[in-house]
This record gives C-alpha cells, structure tokens and sequence, in this order.
C-alpha cells in the first residue's frame, strides 16, 4: 500500500491550496514539515501559481508541532518548524492560512508566520504550550505580541487557553471570518496577490510601540503564588517582555534559548507525562467502539446541597438541561441561590457571559417529586454521605426513571455494589465522584461496581467529555482511588501536628511543593466534621491509630471555613493563625505523653507523599487503577498535586523507586505495617518504573 504524502498540492487557478492531512490532528512531524517545505517550494517556482493558501484536512489546522517528536529530539531533525517559517516570511507571494478547526501550538505559529489569517466561526486558536510545560518555540510569543499587544499575550500565552475565533478576530490575530473558510482564503490570497502583501506580523510595530513598562512586573507581582515552581509562565513573560523591549532578532533568539531551556526541564518531561497519561485514562481494556455510550440528553441530580448545586452546574454550563431534586422546597431555594451566586461569580470574573449564565441557568429545573423525573437519561445522587439514606434514595430512583436511564452515585467512599443492589438494574449503577467545587474541579473520577455493564461505564466516561471533564476509571473499594490514599496523607498531618508541627508549616511545605493548598487548609474547605464523619466510618490495623484533634476540633465547632475557624482563624476569606487551635494541638501532645520537638520541613515532606504512593501501589495491585498514570491523573485534577510534577506515581519514579522504598522501610518500625513497601512497589523498583510491571504491563500492550 503507497504511503499518503501529508500535505497535498492543489491548484484553484492561479492559487496553490497546501492541504496538510496528516491524522489525528495534523501535528507537524518530520514529515509534514518536510512536504510542506516541498510544496512551498514548488509554488516558488512555478509561474502560474499567485498565491498560496494553508489548509489543513479534516476541517482543522495543525495542533501544533509533534509531541512525540519534542520529547525524542525528532523535532530538531531539518527541516526544523523555524525553517518553514522562515521560508514563508522570506516568499515572495503571498501565504493565506485557512483555519476551519483549531490551530494550537506550532500550527498557530505558522498561521501567525503567513500574510494573513481566515478562520471559521466555530475554530478556536491558541498557544497552550505552556500546559506541556513549553514555551512558544516557533516565534508565537513575538508574532502575538506584536499582533495583539502584551496584555492579550501575557493572558492567553501564560495560561494556553485556546481563544475562540471571535475573539482572535477582536485581538487582530485573525483578519476575518468566514463560513466557508478555504474558498474565502482562497479569494483572499488572489486579492492580496493583485493589491500587495500586508505587513508581516514579525514586522508589525503598533501594538508594541507604546507598552507601560510597569505592565511586566506587576504581572509578576500578581502571578507570583499561582505560578509559582513552574517553570514555562515565566519564560513566556519574560519572551513578551523582550518582544516589547528587544531588538526583533534579539527577542526571537531569546524565545528559542527559552524554549530549549524548557524543553530539556524535568517540568516539561513531567506535563507530557500528564499529557499522555489523560489520554490513556480515557481508554478502557475490553471497552472498544463497538460499545456504544447512551446519548446523554437529560438528567436528574437528587440533592441539591454543595455538590449537587455544583454538579447541576456542570451539566447547565455544557448546554444540558437538569432537574435538582431535594427534600423541600426551603433546600431547593438553598440549591439555586448557590448556584446563582456561583454564576455571578463567574460573569464577575468574566469565565462567561451574563448571556451564557442566564441561558445556564434556564436550564435548571427543580422539583421534591421523584415522580418528575420520567424523562431523564441518568440520575446522579448527592445527598448525605449515609448508606442507608443512599440505598432508599437508589430505590426510589428505580421505580421513578425510565428502564434504560443510568443511576450513578456521587459517594465519596461507600460501597457501589450495595447500593447497585438496591436497584432492580444493578447493570445500569456506576460512581461518578466528582470533586469540590464541582463546577470547577476538572476530574470525574467515575466508579465501576461489580455488575456496571460496559455501556455503563461508556456512557460515563463520555460523559465526563461532554461535561469538560477529564475522567478515571476506578475500581470499587472503600475511597476509590482519591479518597482511599487521602486518608493515610491526612492521617499524617495530623500526627505531625501532635509531633510538633504547626498547621502552618505543614501546609507550607506542600504548598511549596507545589500543591494547590495544603492537607489542613483543605481540611478546613471541606469541613472538618464531613472529615471527621467519614473517619469515624473507618477502622484501622491494630498498630495504628487516628490521631484525636479533628475530633477535638469538630467538638468545640471549629469546624473550618464554614464556622470562620478550624485550624486557621477566617478572617475575609483569609487565612490567619490560631492560637486556639494550636493550644488544642499542645493539649492533645501533652494527653498522649509526647514531647514537642522541631520537625523539619523534609520530615514532613517525606511523611505526607510516601504513604500515597505506598497505597498508590496496592491500588494498582489490586486493579482499583488500571494504570499507575490513572493514578496521577486522579491527584493533580482531584487534589491539586502540582502537574508539573507528574503526579504521586510519577513523582516516585523520578525520586527513585528504590529510595522511596528506603524511606518507607525507615519509617515503618514507627508509623505501623501500612508503612511497609507494597509488593507491587518492590516490583516495579526491581523493573526500574510502574508500567514495565505486572498488570499495568498486560494493559498497556492491550
Ligand atoms: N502531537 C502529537 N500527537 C498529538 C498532538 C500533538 N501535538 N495532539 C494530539 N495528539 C494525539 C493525542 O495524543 C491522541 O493520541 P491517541 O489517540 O493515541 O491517544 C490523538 O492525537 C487525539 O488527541 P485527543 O484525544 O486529545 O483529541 P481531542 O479531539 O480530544 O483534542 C486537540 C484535540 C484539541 C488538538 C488536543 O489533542 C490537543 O490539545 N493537543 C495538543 C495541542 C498542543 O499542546 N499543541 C502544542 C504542541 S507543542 C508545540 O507546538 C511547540 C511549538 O511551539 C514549537
Ligand atoms: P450536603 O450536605 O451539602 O448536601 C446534601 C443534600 O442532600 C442536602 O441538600 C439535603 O437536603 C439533600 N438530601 C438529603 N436527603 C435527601 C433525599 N432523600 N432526597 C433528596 N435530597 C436529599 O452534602 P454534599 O457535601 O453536597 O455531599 C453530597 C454527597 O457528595 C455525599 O455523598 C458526599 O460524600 C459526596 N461528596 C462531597 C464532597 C464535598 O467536598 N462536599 C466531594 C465529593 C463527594
């Protein structure tokens, strides 16, 4: 069979069309680099050709360079990206790029690159090299910038958003909009053929002429926490700085010595990784495409407190319509007023429109009559984290949905299977445990009970697409994957705690390491009586004990940030010491007969982290995760490990699978058998990383 050339070579009249089909998404590998230098070449030097136009198949331009060939070094292989850019800038016709789709990364650069830009109304454009832990390589940096201004760049590139072509086209990234986008670029490229070739974004002065110079530092000031550790944010300020300050050549030099600086960073290897791993999460051994997912239309959320508002949300906001269900019609109003404050807050910070909001929230229905829900496709419980509760509530929700509709739970940590049994189809049960605050959290971590049947588990997976979330498949035990290693790293805070620490230096150390917030911050956001309520649901090996100060804490009503105190003092959102509760930590020391000392930050470290991989590794020998990256997936969208750190399983590989073994042998003599190296993390050790062991193996070669 005769390979396919990736980009095609058409001629409409006097115009070449350059048709990069290279799928799935058209990246710009060797050889689509290679062709396209061809095909540039050749519209050079035939007389008859006026114009050229960039296309890509599939109705979307390149989404960007190669990852793969980023990560193998293949990308340097001539000719580089830079060397077709540099072609276009030097062509003496004019380069009209006709984006119908996306146009991401390095496929965004070379539409920057050409004469001009078309887009189709629904295509979306945008720089999110920063989520892989890269810089713009390719002069994206410099040619938005100059195109657009620094604001617009410092906001788009920093964060990798892709931008509707709405909005590109206010920006002046894009020239125009047209429906049917490759006929319009095509007319383009003659007229500027005929009427003379536009100034090239490279060139283009105006945006950049007159920048406040104080615009970058406080971009720094104000971005400091939220970008802090990472690498690429500031690489990609400091490549718009040089675009606003810097000779042309000079500030392009500097984007390329930024990006390979990037590109050879352990951040970047770690993002791919993520990269990767979100994808295969997706895939589901013995699930193929012959498994149809139920077409979502309608659904039903029974429980309208913080989750159930949250999740409402999420299926409002992705154009679904939804019926909250709560007891009374007083929890009801308690529903939709959380949830409109929550869509205020999101016009006010501008994440949607008043349009958009409203629209969202037309969609949401309410009702205390079970009976009003003949017409849902799933129903989704979240009310209180009670088994007896969720089984009558999984009942009801049999006898009053429709035979086909899916019944899922949103359970922090009870058993799917008991409650699947209280339903006449237990086939049709799943988990989808979504996190808080719902509407924001990126990950569905949906659940697979005993019987769920594979269209089931299809049906929510695609879901979580649907939805703009990012799914993993876990087994059914007591926490799933999340909640099930939480436990262990919140145990460990609080005996750190008794050991010595203050919340303080605790949630310092994580938050330092990256974390979005630390293991009591996080403790008081959730509250520590839903803590202390699931607790107290759990037993523990003989050896091993809970540590008595969330109990404590939950007596005397500090209960966190819904009561202003838990281990830190609210005061207008912020947190502040306690002296309260830190007196509560000393008495609870003195109680169990232990002796304060100094616990140094490393100590902490060790003890928070160790532990979730321990259990990470029982998790995946137990096929709880179907893979040690489902792991990793579950931590950074779920619980706020730092991305660009890989997540917990990755963490450890890179540490060194053999030294955390080390640690855990250290400390378990003191912290109980749990502590113990788990066999599959012996395995792995000796096969030098997760995937070439056991299991995971067997699925990853599926
Ligand atoms: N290179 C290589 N493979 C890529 C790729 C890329 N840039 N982008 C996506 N793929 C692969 C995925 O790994 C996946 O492979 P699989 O089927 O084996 O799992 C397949 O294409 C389909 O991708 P998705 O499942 O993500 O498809 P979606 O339809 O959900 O999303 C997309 C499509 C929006 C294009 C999304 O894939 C995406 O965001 N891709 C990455 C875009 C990106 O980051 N571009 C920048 C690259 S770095 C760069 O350009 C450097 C430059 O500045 C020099
Ligand atoms: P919540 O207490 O805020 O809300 C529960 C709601 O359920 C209340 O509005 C209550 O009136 C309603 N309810 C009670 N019985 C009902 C019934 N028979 N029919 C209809 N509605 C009924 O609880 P929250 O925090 O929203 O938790 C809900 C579920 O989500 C629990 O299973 C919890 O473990 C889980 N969860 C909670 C997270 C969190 O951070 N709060 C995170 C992830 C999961």
């Amino acid at each position: 069979m005769g390979k396919s050339v990736p980009t095609h070579f058409q001629c409409d009249d006097d115009v070449a069309v350059l048709e990069i089909d290279h799928p799935p998404v058209n990246a710009l590998s060797h050889e689509v680099r290679t062709t396209l230098a061809a095909g540039l070449d050749r519209a050079a030097q035939d007389p008859a050709v006026k114009a050229v136009v960039i296309s890509g198949a599939g109705g979307s331009f390149p989404a960007g360079a190669d990852i793969n060939e980023i990560a193998s070094g293949a990308s340097f292989t001539p000719p580089i990206l830079l060397d077709v850019l540099a072609q276009i800038e030097a062509f003496a016709k004019p380069i009209v790029a006709a984006i119908e789709g996306v146009a991401l990364g390095g496929g965004f650069e070379l539409a920057l690159t050409c004469h001009a830009r078309l887009a189709a109304p629904q295509a979306r454009v945008g720089l999110p090299e920063v989520k892989l832990g890269l810089i713009p390589g390719a002069g994206g940096t410099q040619r938005f910038t100059r195109l657009a201004g620094p604001q617009a760049a410092l906001q788009a590139i920093t964060t990798g958003e892709a931008l509707p072509a709405e909005r590109a086209l206010a920006l002046g990234l894009i020239d125009a909009l047209a429906a049917d986008t490759r006929a319009a670029a095509i007319a383009h490229a003659r007229r500027l053929a005929s009427e003379g070739m536009p100034v090239l974004a490279s060139q283009r002065e105006d945006k950049i002429a007159q920048v406040d110079p104080t615009l970058f530092e406080s971009w720094r000031t104000a971005n400091a926490h939220r970008y802090r550790g990472q690498l690429a944010p500031w690489r990609i300020v400091d490549a718009i700085e040089a675009a606003c300050t810097r000779t042309p050549r000079a500030a392009f030099e500097l984007e390329r010595q930024y990006y390979l600086e990037c590109r050879d960073s352990p951040q970047r290897e770690a993002l791919m990784h993520v990269f990767h791993a979100e994808r295969a999460a997706r895939k589901i051994p013995g699930i193929g495409a012959d498994v149809t997912p139920l077409p979502i239309r309608r659904a039903a959320i029974v429980g309208a407190g913080t989750m159930g508002a949250g999740i409402a949300m999420c299926f409002a906001s992705a154009g679904l319509p939804v019926i909250l269900l709560d007891v009374s019609d007083a929890a009801l109003a308690r529903g939709v007023a959380h949830i409109r404050e929550l869509y205020a807050q999101a016009v006010a910070r501008g994440r949607v429109t008043r349009e958009q909001a409203e629209a969202a929230l037309e969609r949401i229905g309410t009702s205390v009559d079970y009976g009003s829900l003949g017409d849902v496709d799933i129903a989704i419980e979240a009310v209180f984290e009670d088994p007896v509760l969720k089984r009558e509530v999984f009942e009801r929700l049999d006898r009053s949905t429709p035979s086909h509709a899916i019944l899922a739970s949103n359970t922090s940590t009870l058993d799917i299977d008991r409650l699947a049994a209280a339903t006449r189809r237990p086939q049709q049960v799943v988990g989808t445990h979504f996190f808080s605050p719902a509407h924001v959290m990126k990950l569905m971590e949906n659940v697979r009970g005993e019987r769920s049947s594979p269209q089931a588990l299809a049906t929510v997976m695609a879901l979580a697409r649907q939805l703009g979330k990012i799914a993993v498949l876990a087994g059914n035990c007591d926490g799933f994957i999340g909640n099930r290693m939480l436990q262990y790293y919140g145990a460990q805070a609080e005996r750190l705690l008794e050991e010595g620490a203050t919340p303080e230096q605790v949630d310092a150390v994580i938050e330092r390491f990256g974390f979005a917030m630390g293991p009591l911050a996080m403790r008081d956001l959730a509250g520590n009586d839903v803590g202390w309520a699931i607790r107290r649901n759990r037993t523990l090996p003989p050896d091993e004990r809970w540590s008595p100060i969330l109990e404590r804490m939950v007596a005397e009503g500090r209960l966190g940030r819904k009561s202003g105190h838990g281990f830190y003092r609210y005061e207008g959102g912020k947190r502040r010491h306690s002296p309260e509760t830190l007196a509560l930590i000393e008495s609870v020391s003195r109680e169990l007969g232990i002796e304060r000392r100094v616990v140094g930050d490393e100590e902490i470290l060790a003890r928070l982290l160790h532990p979730l991989v321990n259990e990470g590794a029982k998790i995946l020998a137990e096929g709880i995760a179907l893979r040690s990256g489902d792991i990793d997936v579950v931590y950074i969208h779920g619980y706020g490990f730092p991305a660009y750190k890989g997540g917990p399983m990755y963490w450890a590989e890179r540490e060194g699978l053999d030294a955390v073994i080390a640690t855990l042998e250290r400390l378990a003599p003191t912290h109980g058998r749990r502590w113990r190296p788990a066999e599959r993390l012996i395995e792995a050790a000796r096969a030098g990383s997760w995937s070439e062991c056991g299991a995971a193996a067997a699925l990853t070669s599926n």
